[in-house]
């Protein structure tokens, strides 16, 4: 039995914002954004999108692909997405920017968008390790039953409306997208999900954190907002923390695996910043050329960065049936993990 990946998808909101474009808005500069963080733009969800509808999107690109339709006509895709829907048992969306607090989850919510009536439908809270968690949390769920075959795996982000445009040390990093893939349960066991690590070091819990909404410190009746529920994060504890976590997940992965570096065609990391990955590839000395890097356009999309690389990696002829991927994602919690892939 193997658990294979059928089908991708992706959906970037329309407003791209550069550098330039931020620091017309705040004390910032497109020299110092690019040179610690390698980010030149993000793009911005408008004040009516949610997490769910990026995710439905994606969903529908990702589904669409299954069914044969890779085209640009909406219509003809939300056919061929909507056939392909009903034959999905299981909906996992990382996200730590859902639509409501609570419940309902956000996969509900897209269930419903999709018309994915057959499934069961659930979200995943490991921040940008999410869409690393997910695959072996969906991978197991099919694995466990023999009436599922085939799940929704998405990461979907809406960061920019949970991020401080008074620090400037955290705004500039965030963007908003969503990636998906279809997984399918099948008897070929050449390809597909290999391997997972998944690791969680819950002491660094407050270096990435909402503060304000939960059953911590919730909202009391009649308070005045100060400002709004935001993203706080130490910048340099995440960094260390993010180029050891990187490089641990890649050793352990080539050494859990029995793999050799030579044989991995490509590392798929979570685009936080450019740096922690430069720092990572010379620690391990692998070459650079290897990761994949897109956050110069989209910057940090936290559980989407991964699969929103690994459509563009797909669409763009990148990914070569056969092909050994290494994911490694990192984020708070503190989470960290990766999978390793045969396309
Ligand atoms: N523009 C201009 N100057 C800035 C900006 C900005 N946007 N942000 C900070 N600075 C200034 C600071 O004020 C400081 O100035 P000072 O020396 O006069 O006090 C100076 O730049 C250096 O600031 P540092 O915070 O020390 O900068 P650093 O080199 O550490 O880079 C960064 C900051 C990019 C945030 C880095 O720490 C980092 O990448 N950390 C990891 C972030 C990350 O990976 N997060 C992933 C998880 S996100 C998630 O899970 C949702």
């Amino acid at each position: 039995m193997a658990i294979e990946i059928i089908g991708t998808g992706k959906a970037i909101p329309q407003k791209r914002v550069t550098n330039d474009d931020l620091a017309t808005r705040i004390d910032t500069s497109d020299e110092w954004i690019r040179s610690h963080t390698g980010i030149a733009s993000r793009y911005i969800a408008d004040e009516n999108t949610a997490c769910s509808d990026l995710a439905a999107e994606a969903a529908k690109n990702a589904l669409a692909m299954v069914a044969g339709y890779t085209g640009q006509d909406s219509a003809e895709r939300d056919r061929a997405a909507a056939q392909t829907a009903l034959s999905i048992d299981l909906i996992v969306i990382a996200t730590v920017t859902a639509d409501y607090f609570g419940t309902p989850s956000t996969a509900c919510v897209v269930q419903h968008k999709i018309g994915a009536v057959n499934a069961a439908a659930m979200d995943i809270s490991a921040a940008c390790t999410g869409f690393v968690y997910g695959l072996e949390t969906a991978a197991g769920l099919l694995s466990v039953s023999s009436k599922r075959k085939r799940a929704l795996v998405l990461g979907s982000e809406i960061l920019t409306k949970m991020a401080d445009w008074n620090d400037r040390g955290t705004c500039v990093l965030f963007g908003d997208g969503a990636g998906a893939v279809v997984l399918e349960k099948t008897d070929n066991s050449k390809s597909g999900l290999l391997q997972t690590l998944l690791f969680a070091d819950g002491s660094g819990y407050e270096s990435l954190i909402e503060r304000r909404g939960g059953t911590r410190n919730p909202f009391k009746a009649g308070e005045t907002l100060e400002k709004s529920i935001v993203i706080e994060m130490n910048g340099q504890e995440v960094y260390n923390f993010a180029v050891k976590a990187v490089t641990d997940t890649i050793n352990a992965l080539i050494k859990e695996g029995g793999i050799n570096i030579d044989e991995i065609a490509r590392i798929v990391p979570h685009q936080a910043n450019a740096r922690i990955v430069q720092a990572a590839a010379k620690r391990l000395r692998i070459p650079l050329e290897k990761f994949y890097l897109n956050i110069e356009e989209y910057a940090n999309t936290s559980s989407a960065s991964i699969p929103i690389a690994l459509d563009e990696m797909n669409r763009k002829g990148l990914l070569k049936k056969g092909d050994l991927i290494l994911t490694v994602g990192f984020g708070g919690g503190l989470t960290y993990g990766g999978n390793i892939i045969i396309w």
